[in-house]
C-alpha cells in the first residue's frame, strides 16, 4: 500500500494546467524538479496525461508506470493497468506521485498526504484542463518558494502543501 500520496502538478494564474492534451508552457527548471520529485517512485497517472507523455519519455524511465483507465483494451506497453486509484495505491508500497491530469487529480484529492505545485506566472488562453481547488481548511502551506525567472523568461515559483491531519495529528 502507498505511504505517502504526492499530488505534483504546475498551473497558471486560474489553475489551469492543461490544453489540447498537452502542457502549454515550456519551463525546464519545472521539468528538472518533476525528475528531481518523482526519482525512481512509482508514478500514476491518468490515461490521457500518458498519452500525452512524448514517445521518448513513455514509460517514464527506472520507475513503475501506473496508467488509471477504464478501458479494458488499453495498450500502454511499459505501463501496469489499473481502472481505480484504489487499485493503483493498493499496488504501490511506499511513496507515490500522482502525476496527472485533471480528472485523476480530482479524484486523487482526498487521499492525497502532500501537494507540490509549480505556479506558473501567466494566464493560458483557452485551457481545458484544470487543477483541483486545494482547500485552506483542509492543506497548509509547507513551504513557499522565491519567484524565479526560467531560462525561457516564464516567471515561476514552487509551493509545497500538507495535510493538516498529518502536521496537527
Ligand atoms: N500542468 C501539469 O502539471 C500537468 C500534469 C499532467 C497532465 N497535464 C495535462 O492534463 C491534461 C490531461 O488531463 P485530463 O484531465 O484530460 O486527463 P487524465 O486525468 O490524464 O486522464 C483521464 C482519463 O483517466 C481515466 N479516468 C479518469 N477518472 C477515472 C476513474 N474515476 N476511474 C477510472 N479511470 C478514470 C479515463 O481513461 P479512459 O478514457 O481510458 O477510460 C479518463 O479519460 C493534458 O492537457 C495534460 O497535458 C498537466
Amino acid at each position: 500500500m502507498a505511504t505517502t500520496i504526492t499530488l505534483l502538478w504546475a498551473q497558471d494564474r486560474s489553475g489551469a494546467i492543461g490544453r489540447a492534451n498537452t502542457i502549454p508552457w515550456h519551463v525546464p527548471e519545472d521539468m528538472r524538479r518533476f525528475r528531481e520529485l518523482t526519482g525512481t517512485h512509482p508514478v500514476v497517472m491518468g490515461r490521457k496525461t500518458w498519452e500525452s507523455l512524448p514517445d521518448r519519455f513513455r514509460p517514464l524511465p527506472n520507475r513503475r508506470n501506473v496508467v488509471i483507465t477504464r478501458s479494458a483494451a488499453l495498450d500502454a506497453a511499459g505501463a501496469e493497468i489499473v481502472h481505480t486509484l484504489d487499485d493503483a495505491l493498493e499496488l504501490i508500497t511506499g511513496p507515490v506521485t500522482v502525476i496527472g491530469g485533471g480528472q485523476i487529480y480530482e479524484v486523487a484529492m482526498t487521499s492525497a498526504t502532500h501537494l507540490r505545485v509549480t505556479e506558473i506566472d501567466m494566464l493560458v488562453e483557452s485551457a481545458d484542463t484544470f487543477a483541483p481547488e486545494i482547500d485552506p481548511y483542509v492543506w497548509d502551506t509547507s513551504d513557499t518558494g522565491e519567484w524565479q525567472t526560467s531560462s525561457t523568461g516564464t516567471r515561476y515559483r514552487f509551493v509545497d502543501y500538507v495535510r493538516h491531519a498529518l502536521v496537527r495529528g
